[in-house]
């Protein structure tokens, strides 16, 4: 039996490591195939063109592609276009996976003005990303309604790891600015984003439509500058104003997740930046 990675970069390919270590055999699909390590069958396939045969094994399927411009048509193309075209060559090839496991964002709650934001929070997304995500979810709950597949959308928050510093950057290279008004991060460290795939992706009961993927903590933006700072032992950045965030202002509750059994390594941004800054794990190419 097979797991099939769609869209096998950072995330995915920490997902694919974790399944392979399972016991797992894992097929990652995307357009460099070679980057993948040798633990995930890499397949050469472009999500929105003419796509592989799917092996008859596959019984789960991630989806896990990341557009590669920040526009309408880029996002539109990788998330909407790429996930219709792999509904088309699972039924093309006659696979009926046992679940689908899209990986989305809470962009797709927009702003919420410093709200709690739960799995029962209607989505509002006030911004291209969150608005074509939403599509896409709403494309795929479609398509398999009514079907034996089960289908869940992980909706994730910032997320940030090895090589993926931009916070640290910021503060290095004195650009950092606290905002003057609330702002509060949501964020998952990606070795808990993979390893909450990994968990909804094989845990016995059927999980829910959709979760939020986002560490135990909401903070303040300019807490967690602070944060860095002092673990870098350089100045605090200054207070400042900072253009509303796209993503807006809200809080994120990853309760129904921790609720099905799982458990972050990294439960708040101290650990996982801890981590970070102390070197642990790399990211995938
Ligand atoms: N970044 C964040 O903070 C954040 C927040 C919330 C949710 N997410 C979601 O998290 C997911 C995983 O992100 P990530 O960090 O793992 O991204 P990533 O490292 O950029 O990986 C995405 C992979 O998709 C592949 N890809 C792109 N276009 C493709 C196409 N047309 N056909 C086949 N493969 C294609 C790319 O590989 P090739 O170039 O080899 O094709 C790339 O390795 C994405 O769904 C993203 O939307 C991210």
């Amino acid at each position: 039996m097979s797991v099939l990675i769609a869209g096998c970069g950072d995330v995915g390919t920490e997902t694919g490591l974790r399944l392979a270590r399972a016991g797992h055999h894992v097929i990652g699909w995307r357009r460099s195939p070679g980057k993948l390590p040798d633990q995930i069958e890499g397949v050469a396939a472009d999500l929105t063109g003419e796509l592989p045969p799917v092996p008859g094994d596959v019984h789960t399927v991630i989806i896990a592609v990341a557009a590669t411009a920040h526009s309408p048509s880029a996002y539109r193309s990788a998330y909407v276009h790429g996930l219709a075209n792999v509904l088309d060559a699972l039924e093309r090839d006659a696979v009926s996976p046992r679940r689908i496991l899209f990986v989305s964002s809470t962009a797709v709650y927009g702003d919420a003005g410093g709200r709690a934001v739960d799995e029962s929070t209607p989505e509002a997304p006030g911004y291209f990303t969150g608005q074509i995500l939403l599509e896409a979810e709403a494309l795929l709950f479609r398509r398999l309604a009514g079907t034996a597949t089960s289908v869940t959308s992980l909706r994730l928050g910032g997320i940030y790891g090895p090589g993926r510093t931009r916070l640290i950057d910021q503060i290095k290279s004195g650009r950092a600015v606290i905002p003057d008004q609330p702002r509060h991060t949501n964020r998952i460290h990606r070795d808990d984003a993979a390893a909450a795939i990994v968990h909804l992706a094989t845990m016995a009961p059927e999980p829910d439509p959709v979760y939020l993927g986002v560490d135990t903590e909401p903070a303040e933006l300019g807490e967690v500058l602070r944060f860095l700072a002092n673990e870098l032992g350089l100045a605090e950045p200054s207070t400042g104003h900072v253009a509303s965030a796209r993503g807006g202002d809200k809080r994120c509750s990853s309760l129904a997740l921790q609720a099905t059994g799982f458990r972050f390594t990294y439960p708040s941004y101290r650990e996982g930046y801890r981590a970070v800054l102390a070197g642990t794990g790399t990211r995938h190419a």
